[in-house]
């Protein structure tokens, strides 16, 4: 939807976006953005881009009902003999075969570098997304880098991580990795050895990278040789004019810089996913060495708040794509879902097969013990089979009819908690609460358990069909 209105980058964009998003709305346009002092954007902005499931689905190439199948194969790339389960599953994507074997390809010249621009940030659109944000946030970079020992022709050890960075300057701007995302550690080779950093920033990079760049890949997995797979064809790259780095070729705008050791500055605070603003916190300074862009380019951004946001209806998404992977390390899970209204992670609620007593905590423990994006997850919720993981009202039913707070609530002390999280009683470190809302069997209860109670199903068809003929269709 091209929207003509002035509408400004500090603060008021935010409204339209988040506004676009709840109802379901469509990727929005703006070809009449202003900048924080008025005066009109150099290039449109586009926004809500992933606003809604299907074109979460759309971005890997996939209609919205192919995602859980897409799941099964990501789960083969990953398994640790993935023979049988990759033929299995590249039968289901047979361009994927193909996609895999190829490498990026490397082009001379290409659409982002059409135009090498001034250093100057000011000129882009870069959106103040909240009334208490420290500054001009660009809140759609796709980071790219490489370690020390890598050379810059191997695109295949490259990571590409989405990483918020606030402009200090015309020339400066500050990059939140982190610790334990790919770009953090990419950094860490550098700094090490005393030796300045090489990166390039893709803003507006196609769909496919811009998911692939989102999702928490293997490290075996690069980026760009996924967004290959996505697309369905190799990704182009293109030599960046100031840095050893390659950098997709079809991106609208291509920030190029170095990170020098040491350099730090406090970022922040900023609006996050949790819906409050974050501390301030250091972290690296990068200075930009060029800008390069389309010829007329767009600037592509988004807003993190409180769910749903955008990044939240990319997660759902992202949870289906996960499960498999869930599964082969604890197959009696079904189903799990991670509330997006609880940030995306901190919550899970999890369906189980249960056959044995004390299962519904042996599955709480395996969550937290085995899978590192279950560290933060400060709550578990285990439900049986016939409850919908996805729907409050089951989940309220179970845990009003099979759970018994003293007996049935595991809390832990003192585990590992995301900086974000202010409700922990000491930084980084925070208690667990596992629930377990399943039916009690065997040794852990005594009593005569509760039957759920059911209609003949050839009565409630019937009763349908009887109501439907009277009402004509209406409910
Ligand atoms: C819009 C958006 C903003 C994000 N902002 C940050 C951020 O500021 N810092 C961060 O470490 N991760 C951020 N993430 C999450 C990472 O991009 C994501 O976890 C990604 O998988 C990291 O890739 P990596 O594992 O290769 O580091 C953001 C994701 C999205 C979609």
């Amino acid at each position: 939807m091209r929207l003509d209105e002035p509408v400004n980058l500090r603060h008021e964009m935010t409204a339209l976006q988040l506004a676009a998003l709840r109802g379901g709305g469509p990727v929005l346009r703006f070809d009449g953005a202003r900048q924080g002092d008025g005066k009109p954007a150099a290039m449109p902005v586009v926004a809500n881009l992933f606003g809604t499931p299907e074109r979460v689905a759309a971005g890997l190439g996939l209609e919205l009902s192919q995602v859980p199948a897409f799941g099964d194969f990501l789960a083969a790339l990953r398994s640790p003999a993935p023979v049988d389960g990759m033929r299995d599953a590249l039968s289901r994507w047979p361009m994927l075969k193909a996609a895999l074997a190829t490498r990026p390809k490397v082009l001379r010249s290409a659409p982002v570098q059409e135009v090498e621009a001034p250093i100057n940030l000011a000129r882009l659109p870069v959106q103040t997304p909240w009334p208490g944000d420290a500054g001009p946030l660009i809140t759609w970079p796709v980071v790219v880098t490489r370690a020390i020992d890598t050379e810059p022709a191997q695109v295949a050890r490259y990571n590409l991580g989405v990483y918020r960075a606030q402009v200090l300057g015309p020339d400066r701007l500050i990059m939140r990795w982190l610790a334990h995302r790919g770009g953090a550690a990419h950094a860490r080779t550098w700094a090490d050895a005393g030796e300045p950093m090489p990166v390039a920033i893709a803003l507006g990079a196609d769909p496919a990278t811009l998911l692939s760049a989102a999702l928490p890949l293997p490290e075996t997995v690069s980026e760009l040789t996924f967004s290959g797979i996505l697309r369905g064809c190799r990704t182009e790259i293109v030599p960046a004019r100031t840095v050893p780095l390659m950098v997709p070729a079809h991106a609208e705008i291509v920030l190029e810089g170095w990170i020098h050791p040491g350099e730090t500055a406090p970022e922040g605070p900023f609006g996050d996913h949790t819906g409050y603003y974050n501390s301030v916190e250091p972290f690296p300074v990068m200075r930009i060495s060029a800008i390069t862009h389309r010829r007329d380019p767009m600037y592509l951004t988004t807003v993190t708040g409180r769910p749903p946001d955008e990044p939240s209806v990319i997660g759902e998404v992202f949870n289906t794509l996960a499960l498999p992977v869930i599964r082969a390390q604890i197959p009696e899970v079904r189903d799990l879902w991670l509330p997006p209204a609880a940030c995306s992670y901190r919550m899970a609620v999890v369906q189980i097969r249960k056959r044995y007593p004390g299962q519904a905590r042996r599955v709480m423990m395996a969550l937290w013990g085995m899978l590192a994006q279950f560290s933060y997850t400060k709550t578990i919720v285990v439900v049986d089979e016939d409850i919908d993981p996805r729907n409050w009202d089951d989940i309220a039913w179970a845990m009003a009819t099979r759970m018994d707070p003293a007996r049935d609530v595991m809390l832990l002390d003192s585990t590992p908690m995301d900086y974000l999280d202010f409700a922990s009683p000491r930084e980084g470190l925070a208690g667990k609460m596992g629930i377990d809302a399943t039916t009690k069997i065997g040794a852990e209860t005594t009593r005569e358990w509760g039957r759920v109670m059911a209609l003949d199903p050839a009565h409630e068809a019937r009763a349908a069909e009887i109501l439907a003929r009277h009402l004509g269709g209406r409910p």
